[in-house]
């Protein structure tokens, strides 16, 4: 069933802003790189890339239901960032209002009875408590160590380890 014009335009908006979460990440990994943070600066790089695959999964979303996907403007974002906590105290909020953006739209497909959108949406309910999960984690860790070196280091070293997985598509299924 084609889909109907208040859910394209709510999934077109969410393109939009997946498209800016992940123009948001490149600027924060781009800080930390040039602080040295190199950790820090792996973990963003793979949540940008991240965000592109949400932004691909409405994509496609759009495309499968006969919709029209519309390709606005993606508002700029800052590089200049002051320090870690900044920035991920910045992500963790940034999260929490993706959450509620998807909250709405999940809001609008049962109000319209549109319960292919609403289930294809489930995944992102989900995906959005880990979103925010690991972006408090980061942030909490942040505070507790302070102003220890240290802890820096050791906080970084670990945030190396993150590798990027596409986790929107079933395994084997190809992309467009
Ligand atoms: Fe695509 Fe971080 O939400």
């Amino acid at each position: 069933m084609k889909i109907n014009k208040k859910i394209e335009d709510a999934i077109n908006k969410q393109i939009n802003a997946e498209l800016y979460s992940a123009y948001l990440y490149l600027g924060m990994s781009s800080r930390c790189t040039e602080m040295n943070l190199k950790g820090m600066a792996n973990w963003l790089y793979v949540q940008a890339q991240e965000e592109m695959t949400h932004a691909m999964k409405f994509y496609r979303f759009v495309l499968d239901r006969a919709g029209h996907p519309v390709m606005p403007a993606i508002d700029g974002v800052s590089t200049d960032w002051k320090a870690p906590l900044e920035m991920f105290a910045a992500a963790y909020e940034h999260e929490k209002k993706v959450t509620g953006m998807i909250n709405n739209i999940v809001d609008i497909a049962l109000a319209e009875r549109d319960h292919a959108t609403a289930s294809m949406l489930n995944w992102f309910v989900d995906e959005q408590v880990e979103e925010e999960n690991n972006t408090s984690e980061v942030t909490e860790k942040l505070k507790l160590l302070g102003e220890s070196k240290d802890g820096l280091l050791m906080l970084d070293k670990e945030l190396s380890t993150r590798v990027f997985v596409d986790n929107t598509q079933p395994a084997g299924k190809p992309q467009p």
